[in-house]
């Protein structure tokens, strides 16, 4: 994993033999997820509550008894990984038609009962806020029915629910601090897929971190899909309802960061993703106050026109996100930063997209995720806009603004060459067992050898040369 907060949508796992049912029930669940580590936070869930049934988990689907795909919506490309994957499952559905195929998440969410239509094999529906009904489901399909959830909930956060963490190295953890979202920017479909903006309740929150933290982790991902809106205001009150004492009360997000810095300095904090439109100085200067919450900001700018901006119903313009860089700058000067791009966005023009090359050149992220413009049911661009930037421009588009990242990515690579970098050591590194990686607070990843270093542990590290992604040094004292 080079960052904590990636969007994985090309990414496929199948999660690992780490349920350890308590009364088992001889079934083995088969569970594989997509998309955004929201995703692969809901899978924990599920993991969970299916722990308490009995069920044990395996990484062939092919001795399961139970097949869960967790979906995602974001771009036509992750939808049609998923129907592709469905077709590996048919050869075992004809072997053995008791195998209980499950499609769950944002895809689920989308198609609803249409999934059960189009796809003869799937038998389970689920949507995100409807896991908690997941065993009632299996007896339904077990019996023969079709079984379909996809309920969105104005509450539902799981709150109570532990997660099993699948597939972890003991050292980084996600925490879910709220989910859905209320932002309707034109072209996303996680609105439709994940219903109303909903925030946790805190305590619960700093609750999972202590455990977490007791259990050897050392780094919590706090994630929402705007942290900096997370606001707990105790009886369900809407935000533009708060009298002023109520607003003081409220836990903002910089308050939350607070208190789950304060767990214990050696557990490092991130959260992802930050809102470019919602997020405020107090939340930098939390992030200053705290050697633990890391300097490193997911900021995704989308484009670097504001007419295109404005037709994203992002809520900001190209100079408000500057402006927002050059707070970042004052308040945690050395700050790493990454972003979210999409090219070929509807009447996008060379000169709307020169506007995010110059955008980039005059920021220079450490990293970028950049995507092609996908247009999506029912969002506000399919209905208002014509998605009419030719294939072939999107993706020269694309093409260009990947190879200006890559030199980016390479030059503020470098720059951490012949400084001491402070390190949480996750494990070995890719290429060999004699050298550990880890992560600078930054989010960059470096190796270095191993000495008699463990995993979670802290080490300082002088970086004597770099690729254009990792940095190489030794363990200084
Ligand atoms: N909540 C986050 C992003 C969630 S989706 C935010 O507001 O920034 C992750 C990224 O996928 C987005 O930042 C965007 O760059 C990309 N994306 C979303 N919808 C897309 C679409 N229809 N086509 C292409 N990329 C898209
Ligand atoms: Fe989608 Fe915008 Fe919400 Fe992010 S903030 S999830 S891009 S609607
Ligand atoms: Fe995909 Fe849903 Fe996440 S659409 S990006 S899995 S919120």
């Amino acid at each position: 994993m080079n960052s904590g907060n990636k969007i994985i949508d090309e990414t496929i796992q199948g999660q690992s033999l780490m349920l350890n049912p308590k009364n088992p029930n001889g079934k083995k669940l088969f569970l594989e997820s997509y998309g955004c580590q929201m995703n692969f936070a809901d899978s924990e869930i599920v993991a969970s509550i299916l722990q308490d049934q009995g069920f044990s988990t395996t990484q062939n689907f092919e001795e399961a008894d139970v097949i869960f795909l967790n979906t995602c919506s974001i771009r036509e490309n992750a939808e049609s990984r998923v129907r592709n994957r469905l077709n590996d499952f048919k050869r075992v559905k004809k072997k053995n038609p008791k195998v209980l195929v499950g499609v769950l998440g944002c895809m689920a969410e989308r198609l609803k009962s249409q999934f059960l239509e189009q796809e003869k094999l799937v038998d389970i529906v689920v949507g995100p806020d409807a896991y908690r009904d997941l065993p009632g489901l299996i007896d339904e399909a077990e019996e023969g029915q079709k079984a379909i959830n996809v309920i969105l909930s104005k509450e539902e956060t799981y709150a109570d629910v532990t997660p099993v963490r699948l597939g972890s190295n003991g050292v980084n953890a996600y925490i879910s601090i709220m989910r859905g979202c209320d932002n309707m920017c034109s072209f996303c479909v996680v609105p439709f897929t994940r219903g109303r903006e909903r925030s946790r309740e805190p305590m619960s929150i700093v609750a999972e971190a202590r455990d977490l933290y007791e259990r050897g982790y050392r780094e919590v991902t706090l994630l929402g899909q705007n942290v900096d809106s997370y606001l707990w205001t105790g009886g369900g009150l809407k935000k533009e309802n708060l009298t002023p004492e109520q607003k003081e009360e409220a836990v903002s997000f910089a308050k939350l960061l607070e208190m789950v810095a304060l767990v214990d300095p050696k557990l490092r904090v991130r959260y992802s993703t930050s809102h470019p439109k919602d997020m405020t100085d107090d939340v930098l200067e939390m992030v200053a106050k705290h050697h633990n919450i890391c300097n490193y900001i997911h900021l995704p700018v989308q484009s670097g026109s504001s007419r295109m901006l404005d037709m994203m119903n992002r809520g900001y313009t190209r100079e408000w996100y500057l402006d927002r860089m050059a707070a970042i700058e004052r308040i945690i000067p050395g700050c790493g930063i990454s972003t979210d791009i999409i090219t070929g966005f509807c009447s996008e023009t060379e000169e709307d997209h020169e506007e995010t090359v110059s955008l980039m050149k005059h920021i220079q992220f450490d990293y970028a995720y950049m995507f092609s413009y996908s247009e999506r049911p029912k969002t506000l661009a399919e209905r208002k806009f014509k998605d009419d930037v030719p294939e072939a421009v999107k993706s020269r588009r694309l093409a260009e603004i990947v190879e200006l990242q890559r030199q980016n990515s390479g030059i503020k690579t470098a720059l951490g060459v012949g400084k001491v970098h402070e390190v949480l050591i996750e494990g070995f590194s890719k290429k060999s067992e004699e050298m550990l990686m880890g992560r600078n607070p930054q989010n960059t990843v470096v190796v270095f050898p191993k000495g008699d270093h463990k995993k979670g542990d802290y080490v300082n590290v002088l970086v004597t040369r770099c690729t254009t992604s990792t940095l190489i040094g030794e363990v200084v004292e």
